[in-house]
């Protein structure tokens, strides 16, 4: 009790001092939102500047011949650049290359899908298109009204904002970081009042370590880090740095290590399952970001699998990590609903490597089966342990059930 008191008055004391409280979100409707890691796709890694409304709907077709959708892509999202200019009432409009918003969600709405959209806490988007500073609740209102679903949250040039109030206030240490969580704040609350269930996905690169507030400023998602890119390096730096981060994650939120590159073409098959592999482990939101009007069988393969799928998005919501790594052999793990457990063995090396795993390791005692995800066969532990040649930047994932 005492020493309650003491702690009491000590951050009474602190208040004082002028030590602003951090914003938080009461939104009531963020947390039942996004029970399991978001899947859909996004027009940024393959399109980028050049997506067209055209480009989307063909997507939004292709999610639902290819069977995509039925494997759980639901949410087509348009990223950056479908900005036009504000008119004298302040409403924003669309460019050229979006002719009609509304449309397109009828569109999207139409086939069974999410729609999902873009902006940014500042003046400007990382695009320098209109961003939302100022005008939240006018553009959380033109979502709602386009029956928006989804909308990422970019923080990009708010920067500005944050270093030039920190540049004045060089005593207010927090000022920037207080800044930026009001941002996302205000805007969860702009989208809360729509009445409208819209999932947010906050992304400002991991700054301020986001996992342990991202939840508390009502997001669903948050992005761990910078941009991912079509190759392996960039993917597995992002990847396998999510070390740590499993105690942030969970039904409602989630840690985004960025969307998914499977299928872009400057990664082999290898690469692109330890991509998918390592990214179900990590319960990560699995945005597809390739042209899906033109897969081939290999990539379908990949980005379809249901058993890796499943893995993602496991009941439990728990994000895996790291079990231990040896140089470039990592092993990692993720428990999963009704006490099974999925196991990733890793061969970051450049050539094949010959690898195991204990089941005492990843805290199993007895299994029942033992299955590799990737081909669907069953494999036997020999004294307690699998063991397996992995191909060079390639992965053995497994589904160990008790
Ligand atoms: C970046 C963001 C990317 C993409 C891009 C659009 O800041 O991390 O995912 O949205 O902006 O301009």
């Amino acid at each position: 009790m005492i020493r309650r008191l003491m702690v009491m008055a000590a951050m009474t004391a602190m208040c004082g001092a002028g030590i602003a409280q951090m914003p938080v979100s009461n939104s009531t409707i963020a947390p039942a939102l996004a029970q399991t890691p978001p899947m859909g796709w996004n027009s940024w890694n393959h399109f980028a500047s050049k997506v067209t409304q055209q480009d989307v709907m063909d997507a939004a077709d292709a999610l639902v011949k290819t069977g995509m959708r039925d494997a759980g892509y639901v949410y087509v999202n348009v990223d950056d650049t479908w900005e036009g200019e504000r008119d004298a009432q302040g409403v924003l409009h669309t460019n050229s290359k979006f002719p009609n918003m509304k449309a397109l969600g009828d569109y999207i709405h139409a086939r069974g899908l999410k729609f999902g959209i873009y902006s940014s806490p500042g003046l400007k988007t990382c695009g320098r298109f209109a961003a939302s500073l100022g005008h939240e609740q006018q553009d959380a209102d033109l979502y709602a009204s386009w029956g928006v679903d989804y909308l990422k949250y970019d923080l990009c040039t708010y920067q500005d904002q944050m270093k030039a109030a920190a540049k004045e206030h060089p005593e207010d240490t927090e000022l920037a970081n207080r800044m930026m969580r009001e941002a996302y704040v205000k805007m969860r609350n702009a989208l809360d009042h729509t009445g409208r269930p819209i999932v947010f996905s906050l992304c400002q690169y991991g700054l301020d370590n986001v996992s342990s507030w991202g939840a508390s400023v009502g997001g669903n998602l948050w992005r761990t880090t910078g941009d991912i890119n079509d190759s392996y390096d960039r993917m597995t730096l992002i990847g396998f740095s999510q070390a740590g981060l499993a105690k942030y994650a969970g039904p409602g939120h989630w840690n985004d290590p960025d969307m998914l590159e499977v299928g872009n073409g400057r990664m082999n098959a290898e690469e692109y399952r330890t991509h998918m592999s390592l990214w179900a482990l990590l319960a990560a939101p699995l945005i597809a970001g390739n042209d899906l009007s033109k897969m081939s069988d290999e990539t379908k393969s990949i980005l379809m699998n249901r058993a890796v799928i499943a893995i993602d998005q496991d009941k439990l919501g728990k994000q895996g990590d790291r079990v231990r790594a040896d140089g470039p052999l990592e092993v990692w793990s993720k428990p999963l609903a009704g006490g099974g457990v999925a196991v990733g063995l890793f061969n970051r090396g450049e050539s094949a490597a010959a690898m195991s795993v204990s089941l005492k390791e990843v805290g199993v005692k007895k299994a029942h089966e033992i299955l590799n995800v990737w081909t669907g066969e069953k494999i036997d532990a020999k004294d307690g342990s699998v063991s397996a040649m992995v191909p060079r930047h390639g992965v053995l994932l497994l589904r160990i059930t008790p």
